[in-house]
């Protein structure tokens, strides 16, 4: 297959079915994984309306078994992977953005967002990437969020700085440091790697007060899937522009 191969987590909803939806009117080839059979198939039926070319594949980011059949399904089917979109992601502490969760968090809590936002991803990712490797031009992209910025989370003048999930923005600050140690790894490579902040924007997990629409919120993603040679690595980026770490 001549086209671009991609694979998206949590890509029946929010912003994984967007970015699929965009990257898939770009002409590649949607792997639309979700942990739902039902929600996944449906999302690929509305895929196919839109006139993309999509398959489902059943992956919930947090079993073990669910990856390496991934991995087994797409060596044996395209025999690489151009494109990863780390897109599935969990914010399960508490309704209200601005608090500040980290006294008395229960640990439970906090495993489980560690789970699936970060161990399951890199997981994931380390499983793909001989496949992604087979790729000429591979991406990697992580959905990370501004909310993982330990820069801007120290300065009390921060506009996020009231919006301290502990558990959730731990574990993207985890992922945000995973982004720079695997771009570092594979620099001599065509790999790159980047942590994207979409935006605040208006999904279930946004909720309907953020400011920002779904489409505009898949595009840094979309960006950074489709970058060419000369695009960047292990960076943070939201749209254009770099956030500090
Ligand atoms: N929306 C924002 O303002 C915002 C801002 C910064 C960063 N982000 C990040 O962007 C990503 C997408 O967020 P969103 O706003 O689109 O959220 P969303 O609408 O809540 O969608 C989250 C997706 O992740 C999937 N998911 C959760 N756990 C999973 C698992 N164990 N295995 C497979 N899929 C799983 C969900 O599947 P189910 O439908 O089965 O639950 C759903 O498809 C997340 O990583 C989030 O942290 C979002």
């Amino acid at each position: 297959m001549s086209k671009k191969i991609a694979l998206i987590t949590g890509a029946n909803k929010g912003l994984g079915f967007e970015t699929a939806l965009q990257l898939g009117r770009e002409g590649v080839h949607i792997i639309a994984a979700a942990r739902d059979k039902t929600k996944g198939i449906e999302a690929v039926e509305k895929l196919k309306e839109a006139g993309i070319d999509a398959e489902f594949l059943q992956l919930d980011v947090d079993k073990d078994t669910d990856i390496r059949f991934a991995y087994e399904y797409i060596l044996n089917k395209y025999g690489k992977l151009d494109i990863l979109i780390n897109n599935a992601g969990i914010q399960i502490e508490s309704d209200n953005w601005g608090v500040n969760t980290s006294i008395g968090l229960e640990e439970s809590i906090l495993r489980k967002t560690m789970d699936t936002n970060f161990f399951s991803l890199v997981k994931l990712t380390d499983t793909l990437l001989p496949l992604i490797r087979k790729s000429e031009a591979g991406r990697i992209v992580n959905l990370s969020s501004i909310l993982g910025s330990l820069q801007l989370h120290s300065n009390p003048a921060s506009p996020i700085y009231a919006s301290k999930l502990f558990a959730y923005n731990t574990s993207k600050t985890a992922l945000n440091a995973y982004t720079i140690h695997l771009s570092a790894a594979l620099a001599n490579t065509a790999i790159k790697v980047n942590a994207v902040h979409p935006g605040w924007v208006k999904t279930d997990m946004g909720t309907d007060a953020a400011p920002m629409h779904i489409p505009e919120g898949a595009k840094t993603s979309v960006a950074l899937a489709l970058a060419g040679a000369d695009g960047v690595s292990g960076k943070f980026i939201h749209l254009d522009q770099e956030i500090p770490w």
